[in-house]
């Protein structure tokens, strides 16, 4: 679903040149919960940017569904962007002049959705993640568990095929913390494939694989089968729930590839290549 092959980014040059993510090669099959952990500096956000299609290699590939974006004009990977990938951040990024409800609906008016439709998709997912409640309420009139709540239900309103965090619960209690990792286990339960950035071993734990980076590249990379799920993909090259194909030869489109029926209906395809 998602790859990177000889992944490398360098920011600065001469004696301040650094290279953040060092020549990685990875392999994320549909499905699958990755945690990717380690030092302060290792490399991590920018990996996850670079997956995201937020920042461009120096060097290598990225590709997401069978297709490589790193190449893409900046219009299209804005398009694929806001369709294929659902970010979440440590500081939720949420308008704060806007409802949990006008958050959630916002990418999903970006990207063409009807506003009674981008309402009812945004109600049943503030529902989902047990907020359904609190849709009228700002931001500031939220706790940070909650608002983190507000932010996994907009990074899914547009059906991603992968959900991108980084440090989700960065900012989060113990309390916050664990309902933002049921949530988590219920989007793995579905077949989301997903990529979790943290420092913490209880979010760590409950991935289906881990690995940890050291000054950009890969120092280890375990698979937890069993450990605190029911999914876990068993092998590097299958599926881990009921999807489809992992998108390398096959093409997933957006409904299809982690096994969801209902939404938009484009696919991948055509949004990588619809021209304004
Ligand atoms: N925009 C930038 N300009 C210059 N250097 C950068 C930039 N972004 C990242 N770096 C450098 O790249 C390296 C990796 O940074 P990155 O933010 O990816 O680390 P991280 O693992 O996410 O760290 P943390 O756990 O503190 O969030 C660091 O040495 C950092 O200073
Ligand atoms: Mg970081």
């Amino acid at each position: 679903m998602l790859r990177a092959v000889g992944l490398a980014r360098s920011f600065g040059q001469d004696e301040s040149l650094v290279w953040a993510v060092g020549g990685m090669d990875l392999d994320v099959p549909a499905g699958q919960t990755l945690a990717v952990t380690g030092p302060s500096g290792c490399g991590k956000s920018t990996l996850l940017q670079l997956l995201g299609g937020l920042d461009r290699p120096t060097e290598g590939e990225v590709w997401l569904g069978g297709r490589r974006i790193d190449r893409l004009r900046e219009r299209a990977l804005a398009r694929l962007r806001r369709r294929a990938v659902g970010f979440v951040f440590q500081d939720f990024h949420l308008m704060d002049e806007l409802s949990a409800a006008q958050n959630v609906e916002l990418p999903a008016l970006l990207a063409g959705a009807s506003p009674p439709a981008a309402r009812r998709r945004a109600a049943a997912l503030l529902d989902r993640v047990g907020l359904a409640a609190r849709a009228r309420h700002l931001p500031a009139q939220l706790s940070g568990g909650q608002r983190q709540r507000v932010a996994i239900a907009r990074a899914l309103v547009n059906e991603p095929l992968v959900v991108l965090a980084d440090e989700p619960t960065g900012n989060l209690d113990s309390a916050a913390t664990h309902d933002i990792l049921r949530l988590f286990d219920e989007l793995r339960a579905a077949g989301q494939t997903l990529v979790l950035v943290t420092h913490d071993e209880r979010v760590a734990a409950t991935a289906d694989r881990v690995v940890s980076l050291r000054d950009g590249l890969p120092a280890d990379d375990t698979r937890l089968d069993g450990v605190g799920n029911g999914g876990g993909a068993g092998n590097l090259d299958g599926p881990g729930g009921p999807d489809g194909p992992d998108g390398v030869d096959g093409m997933p489109d957006v409904d299809g590839g982690a096994g969801r029926g209902n939404g938009a209906g484009f696919g991948l395809d055509a949004l990588l290549h619809w021209e304004d």
